[in-house]
């Protein structure tokens, strides 16, 4: 099927075929069946494990199988779903290739993978291959390369490819795209966003050794904006890209690299290994990207540095401005002093997106998981799209390797159109609101 996207679904006419006049959303909703979702979670490490937690916590769903490399990592995944009270997972763990075994062996609707990043795309395109939705963790691929594969496969089989970018459907973020939409930001002209947040000593590397854990090899091999999907997630459907907008390139710079050495310096010694090797990741890499309709966005990669966490979406439109970092917005002739922010709580509360019916903080990442997997599991209960297609997925994910291109050539590089000029015609989708 060519393009398979939401806006594939919607112009190729399935809901017509279906004989419904309604609204994609009303689709999802009606299919709310009894039908039980069968999962399974390859890759069952910290965030595997946590989307188990949230998957029992959602009903309808049976995990059927979990994979890892490590057996005690399955087994406890499997464990967790039998205290919920439900049927014990089955539990693959042989070698790095295992998932291949479950996706062939088990009738499944979709598969949350949630691997090292380098076999995220490899095992999407067998699950998709097989007739199973994926539910990919960022990023959905590590080359400009296997993103178009994901691209074409998804066309190619039907089946709809979803990045698990759970940024996007944070409260916050989605009530600024209800008020975009409502033109209450004029023409949105720029956006600025980034993923500042300090994983050396939680993440790329063991804090009590100084270990290197998975992910550390890269800071090592590449200098590139290795995790751009959290920062740019939300910015795509406020920029209209793939939807009236796209982007055409992408510039990309990196400071010193200055970080990592000092880190461990400061905190096992001047002799500690890492305190002297070369990494080739510089601390802040610096992303300019344009669209075709004329909006810039710029975003941070800053992962190796002292910091608390920031995001710092920034939203720019001919009417006012949103600042996600100052918790205010400013809007032009509404609001109640001139030039002056005010604070944005307010119109979280006014413009709440209909799939948040309350408060989910109690839940992962204040419940964006939640929110994020219910969408996903509703697409796959409806065999309809997905609330993020294979396009926006393919989008935030193309970051990786084209920012590490322009970077070694300092120069700008052509952004990939996944859509293949599709962006001009298809609608919006991402989180449409029925009730703005
Ligand atoms: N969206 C978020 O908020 C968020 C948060 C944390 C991590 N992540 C993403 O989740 C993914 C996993 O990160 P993590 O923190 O859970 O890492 P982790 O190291 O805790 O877990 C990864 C697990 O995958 C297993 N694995 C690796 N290759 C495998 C293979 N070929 N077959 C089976 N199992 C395999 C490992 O044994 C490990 O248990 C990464 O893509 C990361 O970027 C996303």
């Amino acid at each position: 099927m060519e393009n398979i996207s939401r806006r594939g679904f919607i112009e190729s006419g399935t809901i017509a075929a279906l004989g419904m006049s309604i609204l994609p959303m009303d689709l999802l909703a009606n299919n709310q069946t009894k039908k039980t979702v069968r999962i399974g979670v390859i890759g069952t490490g910290g965030r595997g494990t946590g989307h188990v937690g949230t998957l029992l916590s959602i009903e309808g769903t049976e995990i059927i199988a979990v994979c890892d490399l490590t057996l005690a990592k399955a087994e406890n995944a499997a464990n967790l779903c039998e205290k919920a009270g439900k049927i014990r997972p089955k539990v693959y763990c042989k070698d790095e290739n295992t998932w291949k075994e479950l996706l062939d062996k088990e009738k499944l609707d979709c598969v949350i993978i949630a691997t090292y990043w380098d076999s995220h795309a490899a095992i999407a395109l067998h699950a998709m291959k097989n007739g199973i939705y994926p539910g990919i963790e960022v990023p959905a691929a590590l080359t400009v390369e296997d993103t178009w594969k994901l691209v074409e496969t998804s066309e190619k089989t039907g089946i709809p490819c979803m990045m698990l970018e759970n940024w996007s459907f944070r409260q916050d973020n989605l009530a600024v795209l209800n008020m975009k939409r409502l033109g209450m930001l004029g023409e949105i002209v720029h956006c600025h966003c980034a993923h500042s947040h300090d994983c050396i000593d939680h993440w790329f590397f063991d804090s009590k050794t100084g270990d290197q854990k998975w992910p550390a090899e890269y800071l090592l091999k590449y200098n590139r904006d290795q995790y751009p999907t959290h920062s740019v997630g939300p910015v795509l459907s406020w920029m209209d890209i793939n939807c009236g907008d796209v982007f055409t390139e992408i510039y990309s710079t990196a400071s010193a690299s200055k970080g990592i050495n000092a880190y461990f310096k400061r905190k096992f010694g001047n002799d500690h290994p890492n305190a002297n090797l070369k990494y080739r990741q510089g601390d802040i890499i610096t992303s300019l990207l344009k669209t075709k309709m004329g909006k810039t966005l710029v975003i941070n990669m800053d992962m190796q540095l002292p910091r608390p966490y920031s995001n710092r979406w920034m939203l720019q439109g001919t009417l006012g401005v949103y600042d996600e970092e100052k918790g205010s917005i400013y809007l032009e002739g509404k609001s109640p002093e001139y030039h002056t922010w005010e604070s944005w709580k307010p119109y979280e509360q006014k413009f709440n997106h209909q799939w948040w019916p309350g408060d989910l903080s109690a839940q992962s990442h204040g419940g964006t998981d939640y929110v994020m997997l219910c969408q996903f599991l509703d697409a796959v209960k409806a065999k309809g799209p997905t609330p993020i297609d294979v396009y926006d997925s393919a989008v935030m994910t193309a970051i990786v390797e084209l920012s590490g291109i322009s970077i070694a050539k300092n120069a700008p590089v052509a952004f990939p159109d996944f859509t293949k000029g599709k962006w001009q015609t298809n609608k919006p989708w991402f989180a449409m609101d029925k009730t703005i």
